[in-house]
C-alpha cells in the first residue's frame, strides 16, 4: 500500500484508537444520541477544532429553506441540483419517509423532524479531515454516511442519525498525457476530484480537446458513486462502462489511511470499487479515468405520441426490432417513454440519439428506418424531430438536474438477446407494465459494443453488462401529499407488480444496475453484484472489517437493519 501524505503518519501516530476494535465486536449498535457512547458537546467540539470549524450541524433541506429570507425555498431552488449541493442536509431522491413515528421534515411543513438526515456534517477540505473523520467515527463507533453530490436514488448518501462526510469541496481536475500505473504508460487521462460535479468535468475537459465516460447530468460526480456502481454513459458503447475506464483511485480506508488503489496496488480494493456498490469501501477522495480526443456526433431528439397503452407497445416493439440499427456507429440513445398524466392513455416516446464522428445526414439515415416503421403503427405520431452536429461535451453538458421530487426506482439490464430474439415480447412488456399504471419506463442504450467487448475486465461490474443491450428503469413517484400506506404501496410496486412484467423480457436471473435501482431488492447481492458476492464480501472485511461503510443494498449490508443502526 502506498500513502498519499506526510499528514496521514501525523495522525496515525496520534490519533489511532486501536483498543477501540474490541468494543465494536460486543456492540450490536451504533451510538446514537443518548447512547452512554455517544460523544458529548466537548467531543464534538474537539473534533471542529481539529477540523479547522468544518463540522456543521445538518437540518433537512425543508427546515434549511424555512430558514432563508422569506421563509421559504422558490420552486426553481427547490428542484436545482446546483442550488441543492449548497444544503449539507439536502439529497435530491428518495429519503426516510416511512420512519416510524415520521419525521420527515416536508417542504413548507410547520413541524420538521430531523428524519433520515444526518446529525452532523464534516465538509471535507483536506484529505486530513476525512482522516480525521473516519477515526473518530470508528473511534465512537457512530453511523457514517458519505455524500458527493445528494443525488442517490436509493437514498444512501444519508443515514438516520450519523455524522456525514461530505467530499463535495474536492473539485481538483488534473490532466496528462502519460498516466503512469507503476512503470505502464496508461496515456492520456484525468484525475478528478470526489466533488467534480459532471458539468464541470465536460467543461474543463472540451478546452483540453478531451472527453471521458461520463453521465448526462449536471451535479452527479464522476467520482463518487457515479463511478463505484459502474456508471454508464452515452458514450458507453464506443469506450465501455466509466469502471472500465478508471485507472487509479485515492482513499480513506475505515483505519483511516489514505490508500492509492490501482492494478497494482491493493488490486483487489480496485476490484470492488469497480461496480462493487457506492459508499461500502471508504471515502473516494479522486479517481483518474481514460480521457479520448474530442469528438462531434449526430444527435437526434425524436418524440412520438402513443394514442393508447396498445400503440405505446407496438411502438417499443418496433424500436426493439430497429435496436441494432445503431451499432455500426456505437450509438448512444436514451429511450424514454412517459404517460403525459396519470390518468391519461396518451404516453410521448422521447429518443435522444448520440452518433459519433456522423453527419447528420448519415444520422438522419440511420434512424429513418426506425422512424418510418413507428409512424406507419396505428396511433403513433410525430410530435417532433430534430438532428445536430454538436461537440460530445456540450451535448453531455447539462446545466443544471431538475430533481426534489419524491421518487424511487425498479430495474433490469436487458440482455441483447431479448431484443434480438424476441421483439415483439418487448412490445407486449411495455404494454404491460402502462397497463399496471407504469408511468415512466426509462430506456438507456448504453450497453453492447465496447461495454461488451471489455468482457475480460476484471472488476466488480455485474457481469450482466457484459451481454445487455439496455438499462430499463420503472419509475414510482409520490407528491408530500401522499399518504404513508400509499407511499408504501408505491415502494413496493416494483418487486410486486412491475418486475414480474419485466422479467419476461429481461429472464429470471438478469441482473440491475444498483446506482439506479430498488433498495428493496430482496436479493440484491446478485441482482446488483452477480454471482461472486463473497469475494467482495471478503474484501470488504479486508478494508472494512467493522462496518464502518454501510448502506442499503450494499456489500456487507445484510448484516445492518434498514438504517445501518444495528447489526441484524
Ligand atoms: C439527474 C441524474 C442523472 C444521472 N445520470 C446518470 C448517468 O447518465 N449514468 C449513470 O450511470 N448514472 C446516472 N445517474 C445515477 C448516478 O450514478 C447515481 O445517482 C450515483 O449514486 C451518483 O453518485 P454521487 O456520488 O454523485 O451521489 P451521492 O448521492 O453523493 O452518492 C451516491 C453513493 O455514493 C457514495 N459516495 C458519495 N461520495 C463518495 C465518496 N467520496 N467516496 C465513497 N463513496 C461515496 C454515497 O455514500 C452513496 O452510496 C444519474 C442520477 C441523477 C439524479
Ligand atoms: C464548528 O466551528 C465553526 C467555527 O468555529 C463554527 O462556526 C461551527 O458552528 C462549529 N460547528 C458546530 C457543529 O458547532
Ligand atoms: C411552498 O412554498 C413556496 C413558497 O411560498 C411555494 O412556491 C410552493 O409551491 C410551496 N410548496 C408546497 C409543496 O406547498
Ligand atoms: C484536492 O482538493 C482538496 C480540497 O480542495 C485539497 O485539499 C487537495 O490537496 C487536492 N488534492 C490534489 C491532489 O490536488
Ligand atoms: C472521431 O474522429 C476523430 C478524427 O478522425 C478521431 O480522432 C476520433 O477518435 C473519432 N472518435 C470516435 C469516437 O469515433
Ligand atoms: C462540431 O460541432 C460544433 C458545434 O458544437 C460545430 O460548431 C462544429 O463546426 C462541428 N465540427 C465539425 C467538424 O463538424
Ligand atoms: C481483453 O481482450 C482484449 C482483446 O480481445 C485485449 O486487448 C485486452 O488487453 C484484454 N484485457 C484484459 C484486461 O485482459
Ligand atoms: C469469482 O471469483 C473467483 C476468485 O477470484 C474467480 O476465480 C472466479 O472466476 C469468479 N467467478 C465469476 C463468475 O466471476
Amino acid at each position: 500500500m502506498q500513502l498519499y501524505s506526510a499528514t496521514f503518519l501525523f495522525l496515525v501516530c496520534t490519533l489511532s484508537p486501536s483498543s477501540f476494535a474490541h468494543e465494536h465486536k460486543r456492540q450490536t449498535c451504533r451510538n446514537v444520541p443518548g447512547s452512554a457512547g455517544y460523544p458529548n458537546a466537548a467531543a464534538w467540539s474537539a473534533l471542529n477544532a481539529t477540523i479547522g470549524g468544518r463540522l456543521v450541524n445538518v437540518v433537512p433541506s425543508a427546515k434549511y429553506c424555512a430558514s432563508l429570507p422569506g421563509g421559504a425555498c422558490t420552486d426553481a431552488q427547490w428542484t436545482s441540483a446546483l442550488f441543492r449541493s449548497t444544503i449539507p442536509g439536502a439529497m435530491n431522491q428518495a429519503r426516510g419517509y416511512d420512519l416510524t413515528p415520521p419525521s420527515l421534515c416536508l417542504r413548507n411543513a410547520t413541524t420538521c423532524g430531523q428524519g433520515d438526515v444526518p446529525i452532523y456534517s464534516v465538509e471535507a477540505q483536506t484529505v486530513a479531515d476525512i482522516q480525521v473523520a473516519v477515526k473518530f467515527a470508528s473511534a465512537n463507533n457512530l453511523r457514517v454516511s458519505l455524500k458527493a453530490s445528494g443525488h442517490d436514488y436509493l437514498g444512501r448518501s444519508t443515514a438516520p442519525k450519523s455524522l456525514l462526510i461530505h467530499t463535495g469541496n474536492f473539485q481538483n481536475l488534473s490532466l496528462t498525457k502519460a498516466f503512469m500505473v507503476g512503470t505502464q504508460n496508461m496515456g492520456s487521462a484525468a484525475t478528478v476530484g470526489s466533488g467534480l460535479h459532471t458539468q464541470v468535468l465536460y467543461q474543463k475537459l472540451k478546452v483540453n480537446g478531451k472527453i471521458a465516460v461520463g453521465g448526462t447530468a449536471a451535479t452527479v460526480c464522476a467520482a463518487g458513486g457515479y463511478l463505484q456502481g459502474a456508471g454508464h454513459s452515452a458514450v458507453s458503447p464506443i469506450f465501455g462502462l466509466a469502471a472500465d475506464n478508471v485507472l487509479e483511485f485515492h482513499i480513506v480506508v475505515a483505519s483511516g489511511q489514505l490508500l492509492q488503489v490501482n492494478s497494482i496496488s491493493n488490486p483487489d480494493l480496485f476490484y470492488a470499487l469497480r461496480g462493487g456498490g457506492a459508499g461500502s469501501w471508504g471515502v473516494i477522495v479522486s479517481a483518474t479515468f481514460r480521457t479520448f480526443p474530442t469528438f462531434n456526433v449526430t444527435h437526434s431528439t425524436i418524440q412520438l405520441a402513443a394514442s393508447s397503452n396498445a400503440a405505446a407497445g407496438a411502438l417499443a416493439a418496433v424500436h426493439a426490432q430497429h435496436i441494432f440499427d445503431l451499432d455500426s456507429v456505437k450509438g448512444g440513445q436514451y429511450f424514454y417513454l412517459d404517460k403525459i398524466s396519470s390518468t391519461s392513455t396518451t404516453s410521448v416516446l422521447t429518443l435522444t440519439t448520440y452518433m459519433a464522428n456522423t453527419t447528420t445526414a448519415h444520422g438522419t439515415a440511420l434512424l429513418a428506418p426506425f422512424l418510418n416503421a413507428a409512424l406507419a403503427l396505428p396511433g403513433v405520431s410525430l410530435v417532433e424531430q430534430e438532428y445536430l452536429n454538436v461537440n460530445i461535451n456540450d451535448v453531455l453538458f447539462q446545466s443544471d438536474d431538475s430533481v426534489g421530487i419524491n421518487v424511487v426506482l425498479g430495474s433490469r439490464l436487458i440482455p441483447a438477446a431479448s431484443y434480438r430474439d424476441a421483439p415483439a415480447t418487448v412490445g407486449t412488456v411495455y404494454e404491460q407494465l402502462l397497463d399496471a399504471g407504469t408511468t415512466d419506463i426509462l430506456g438507456h442504450l448504453v450497453a453492447g459494443g465496447q461495454v461488451a467487448a471489455n468482457a475480460n475486465i476484471s472488476s466488480a461490474v455485474h457481469p450482466a453488462w457484459r451481454t445487455a443491450k439496455t438499462h430499463l428503469i420503472a419509475v414510482n413517484g409520490w407528491t408530500d401529499a401522499t399518504s404513508l400506506a400509499d407511499i408504501k404501496t408505491l415502494r413496493t410496486k416494483f418487486q410486486t407488480t412491475q418486475l414480474p412484467i419485466m422479467e419476461k423480457m429481461s429472464g429470471p436471473d438478469a441482473g440491475a444496475y444498483s446506482n439506479e435501482a430498488d433498495v428493496l431488492e430482496p436479493n440484491f447481492q446478485t441482482t446488483f453484484f452477480g454471482p461472486n458476492y463473497t469475494k467482495l464480501s471478503a474484501i470488504k472485511k479486508t478494508y472494512d472489517p467493522a462496518d464502518l461503510f454501510i448502506v442499503p443494498g450494499g456489500v456487507g449490508s445484510e448484516r445492518w437493519d434498514q438504517w445501518g443502526l444495528c447489526t441484524v
